[in-house]
């Protein structure tokens, strides 16, 4: 395997300090890049970014404030940003639609979605004022397009998310700025026991994964992978998309 894929790119990766986040932050620290773990878990976060020898930052996503605090870092540390991956993401335990809480679309719309609106709101400018050509990659999900019941504003708000990174991605081409979604489908993460809508055993588990064709669950080397594909210059003529890594779930 060739490594270097991401050589001279400084990346900020939400969510970092777990699942996903840390398969992504890894691959990217592998190919090359200075890496930026933001995650509200500070020692999770710190004890990832000196196995991987990178910089982290206590942030919460949900914070304009934290925002300008990780472009400033990126500034100060790297002499600037290339790539932002939206990872970070909280969900409701699965339940009846009828029985969420207000705390429980809060959490997912700020957390998923607000989220996302933060990031842009603070980085396009810093792109657009300083003419460098961003990539902005957001972990949407299987459950924005194949929704499985329970949950019915978690998927809603990954919906959002893939829909929202479309938009902006016609918005800003011009200016070679470029929006892409990354969909897994389930995983063994922190957030998995969450999902399933019953006790959490390998039988259930199972039964969520027997959906997949390729007949296993998405891992953070699954996402990593095509992260570190969309980030890299290979990718430089591809924005808008929704890559599904998801084992033909969504077909
Ligand atoms: N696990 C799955 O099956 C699955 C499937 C599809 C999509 N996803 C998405 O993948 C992404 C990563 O989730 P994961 O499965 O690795 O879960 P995880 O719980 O293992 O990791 C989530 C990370 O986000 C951090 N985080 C949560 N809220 C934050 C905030 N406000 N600010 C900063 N950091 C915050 C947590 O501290 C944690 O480190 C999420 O967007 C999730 O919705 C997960």
């Amino acid at each position: 395997m060739a490594y270097g894929r991401l050589e001279n790119k400084v990346a900020i990766v939400t969510g970092g300090a777990s699942g996903f986040g840390r398969g992504i932050a890894t691959k990217f620290a592998r190919e090359g890049a200075k890496v930026i773990i933001a995650d509200l878990s500070g020692e999770a976060a710190e004890t990832i970014a000196k196995e991987l020898g990178c910089q982290y930052s206590v942030a919460d996503v949900t914070k304009r404030e934290h925002w300008n605090d990780l472009l400033k870092l990126a500034v100060e540390q790297f002499g600037g940003l290339d790539i932002i991956v939206n990872n970070a993401g909280a969900t409701y335990k699965n339940k009846p639609t009828m029985e969420v809480t207000d705390n429980d679309f809060d959490l997912v719309m700020n957390v998923n979605v607000k989220s996302i609106y933060l990031s842009t709101s603070v980085l396009v400018p810093y792109f657009l004022d300083n003419k460098r050509p961003g990539v902005f990659i957001n972990i949407a999900s299987t459950a924005g397009i194949r929704p499985r019941p329970g949950l019915t504003w978690y998927n809603a708000s990954k919906a959002a998310v893939s829909n929202a990174t479309k938009t902006m991605a016609v918005e800003y081409g011009p200016q070679k700025i470029r929006f892409n979604a990354v969909c897994p489908v389930v995983g063994s993460t922190g957030m998995t026991h969450l999902f399933l809508g019953k006790p959490d055993t390998e039988e259930n588990r199972a039964g969520f994964v027997s959906t997949v064709p390729l007949g296993r669950g998405c891992t953070p080397v699954d996402v990593g992978n095509a992260c570190c594909y969309l980030a890299s210059d290979e990718a430089e003529f591809i924005t808008g998309v929704n890559l599904e890594v998801d084992g033909g779930r969504c077909v």
